[in-house]
């Protein structure tokens, strides 16, 4: 496995790693088991005559002024460790210089999908993520890239990143990894109090509640957000509900009579942590 902080070095490794396949992973690091497996998932794309590359960069632009940029845990011995036992080829973990040169003007903004669900909590966030996505798909000009389906609201504004600007790239979106309880992996989970931790995995039950309400006919998003409320409500009293909304899948916006897929997503702040999960509706 290689590793590099460089976009030199990697640009050189690219021109000389040019299997069938090329799949890309990007990581802000703290690695955990919902990483491997889409790190797991890259290495069955690309097979073993493709190259994986994953990247691990925490990107200043993503991050508000008052949220956990400087906290964001940083792991990149475990997280190496994690990389080579899945089988990646190539580790890009770039410094922030290196990304962002002084001076720089542009970036990229996105003015739809990024206004409703965790994006009117973060403003400016999604730009950050779509601004670091295009400079890293420049970069790795990979085949495929695997993203987690934890983080719908940012698979589905890649998924248009990809279309609007002409990405040839095929994304794809790998399931939630789970503890044994339910609660979504997050690498933000560890900011967790022991009681906040035990009561986290009301999110799971709370949406697992509103799949089954879907199942026996329930459509009526209202009704829906608030079964799952009352639930979180009754069995997480740490928890602040941020958002609860069940919108389209695909445009983020309310469910309309074209709607394919009802996505269900949920945001709860524990103390410091913030934690989203969702759930489809099928
Ligand atoms: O999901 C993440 O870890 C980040 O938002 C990403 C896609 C690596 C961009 O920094």
């Amino acid at each position: 496995m290689n590793v590099t902080n460089s976009i030199r070095q990697l640009r050189a490794w690219s021109a000389v790693n040019k299997g069938p396949r090329r799949v890309f992973v990007p990581t802000m690091g703290a690695l955990h088991e919902g990483h491997a497996a889409l790190i797991h998932a890259a290495r069955e794309i690309a097979g073993q005559s493709g190259n994986v590359i994953v990247s691990i960069f925490v990107n200043p632009t993503q991050f508000g002024p008052n949220e956990d940029f400087e906290k964001y845990p940083r792991t990149l011995v475990e997280d190496l460790a994690i990389c080579r036992d899945q089988g990646a080829d190539m580790i890009f973990a770039p410094k922030a210089e290196e990304m962002y040169p002084p001076g720089r003007s542009i970036q990229l903004v996105e003015t739809s999908l990024s206004k409703a669900l965790c994006g009117a909590t973060r403003p400016g966030h999604f730009d950050g993520v779509c601004t670091i996505v295009t400079k890293l798909f420049n970069l790795v000009q990979a085949d495929d890239a695997v993203f987690g389906k934890k983080d719908y609201q940012q698979l589905a504004i890649i998924r248009r990143l990809a279309r609007d600007l002409d990405f040839n790239v095929t994304l794809h979106g790998i399931d939630t990894v789970r503890e044994g309880d339910g609660l979504a992996m997050s690498s933000r989970n560890r900011y967790l109090s022991g009681e906040e931790r035990a009561q986290a995995p009301a999110l799971r039950a709370a949406l697992v509640l509103a799949r089954d309400a879907w199942k026996k006919g329930e459509s009526d998003p209202d009704v829906l957000e608030k079964l799952i409320a009352e639930h979180i409500q009754q069995h997480a009293p740490l928890g602040q509900i941020d958002y609860i909304s069940a919108v389209d899948a695909e445009s983020l916006q309310p469910i309309s009579t074209t709607t394919q897929l009802v996505v269900v997503a949920v945001a709860v702040f524990f103390g410091k942590a913030r934690l989203i999960d969702n759930i489809e509706l099928k």
